[in-house]
C-alpha cells in the first residue's frame, strides 16, 4: 500500500472508531502529517486528559501512552509498538527512588514524566522539560527537591530556582552525548545562525544555546525568532514540522547522532494493524494509576 492509501485508510478509521491519533515531534514525517494533535509531551497529556474520543492512539513512547492512560482510564490507549520505550525512563527503579526518600526525608521528588508509571505514583508531582521550573517553584513548602531521572533537566532547572536540586543520574542516549565540539563545528559554519536546545541536553552544551525548551518550546523559538539559520540541538524527527512551518529558515541538526531509535520504531502500517485489531492496550494497573493520577494531575494544575 501506498504512503498516501495507509494515511487515508488511517484517518478513516479513526473517524469510524471515535479515536484521536497523538504525535510527537520525533516520530516520522508521514505519522506527523496524519496527526490530530502534533505536540510535545506536555501538549499531548493535556490532550489525552481533555479529549472526548473514545481511543487515543499514541504514536510516541510508552511512558506517554501510560501518561494517557492514567489521566483517561475510561479510554482504551494503544501504542502501536509495546517495544517502544524510553532508556531514560528505566535509569531508576522504586527501590532506588524509596532509598532516596529514606536518606532525605525532607525532599520533594518531582519525576520527569520520562519515568515509569511506578516511579510516578512514588512521586509527588511529575513535570516535562515545558513546565520543570513551574513545576520545582510551585513547590512553595518545599526546602529541596529531587529531580528524577534526568539529571540534565535538573542541573538545567537548578539555574533558574532558589530551591536547592538534587539531581538524580539519569540521561537521554540520544541528547547527552552532543559535544561541544560539535557546537561549535556547526556555528562555524554557520555563523549568523542561533542554536536551540533541549534541556536533556549536557550543562555545558546548553550554556552554548540562544534558546534552551521543549520540543514545543523550540518549534515556538523557531516560529518567532528573527534569525535565518537556526541550529537544532534535539532529536532529528522535529526537523520536519519544523521545516515544514518555516519554508524561509534554514535548520541544520548539531549532531547526526540526534536519533531516537524507540521514537523511530511506529511506523504507519503498524497504527493501522492496531486500529485494524485494536491492539497493544496499555493499562496501568489501578493500584499505581491512583497514585501516578496525583502526581500527574498536579503537574497539569500547574501548567
Ligand atoms: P518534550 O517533552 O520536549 O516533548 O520531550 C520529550 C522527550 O522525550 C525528549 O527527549
Ligand atoms: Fe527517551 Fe531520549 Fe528518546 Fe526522548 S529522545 S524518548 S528521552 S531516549
Amino acid at each position: 500500500m501506498s504512503v498516501i492509501d495507509l494515511q487515508n485508510r488511517i484517518k478513516k478509521l479513526l473517524e469510524e472508531k471515535n479515536a484521536i491519533l497523538l504525535v510527537h515531534y520525533y516520530q516520522r514525517a508521514e505519522i506527523q502529517d496524519i496527526a490530530d494533535i502534533l505536540g510535545d509531551s506536555l501538549a499531548l497529556s493535556i490532550e489525552a486528559a481533555g479529549t472526548d474520543a473514545e481511543i487515543i492512539v499514541f504514536a510516541g513512547v510508552r511512558f506517554m501512552a501510560e501518561s494517557a492512560s492514567i489521566l483517561s482510564p475510561d479510554k482504551t490507549v494503544l501504542l502501536p509498538r509495546e517495544e517502544a520505550g524510553c532508556p531514560l525512563a528505566d535509569m531508576i527503579t522504586v527501590d532506588q527512588l524509596e532509598k532516596a526518600r529514606k536518606e532525605n526525608p525532607d525532599v520533594k521528588v518531582v519525576a520527569y514524566v520520562n519515568s515509569s508509571a511506578e516511579i510516578k505514583a512514588h512521586s509527588d508531582i511529575c513535570c516535562t522539560s515545558a513546565n520543570a521550573v513551574k513545576v520545582v517553584e510551585s513547590l512553595t513548602d518545599a526546602g529541596r527537591v529531587l529531580m528524577i531521572p534526568d539529571g540534565n533537566l535538573a542541573r538545567y532547572t537548578s539555574l533558574h530556582t532558589d530551591k536547592e536540586i538534587i539531581p538524580w543520574g539519569g540521561y537521554c542516549p540520544v541528547h547527552h552525548f552532543v559535544t561541544t565540539e560539535e557546537v561549535e563545528a556547526v556555528k562555524e559554519q554557520y555563523p549568523d545562525a542561533q542554536f536551540a536546545a533541549h534541556p536533556e541536553c549536557a550543562p555545558e552544551v546548553l550554556e552554548m544555546a540562544d534558546f534552551v525548551g521543549s520540543t514545543g518550546g523550540i518549534i515556538r523559538f523557531a516560529r518567532g525568532t528573527g534569525a535565518k539559520e537556526i541550529i537544532v540541538g534535539t532529536e532529528s524527527g522535529i526537523m520536519h514540522q519544523l521545516k515544514k512551518e518555516n519554508p524561509g529558515k534554514t535548520f541544520v541538526p548539531v549532531s547526526d547522532k540526534l536519533i531516537c531509535r524507540d521514537m523511530k520504531y511506529i511506523t504507519l502500517e503498524d497504527i493501522l494493524d492496531t486500529l485494524v485489531e485494536m491492539k497493544h492496550v496499555i493499562a496501568v494497573p489501578d493500584r499505581i494509576r491512583a497514585a501516578a493520577n496525583i502526581a500527574l494531575s498536579r503537574m497539569l494544575e500547574v501548567s
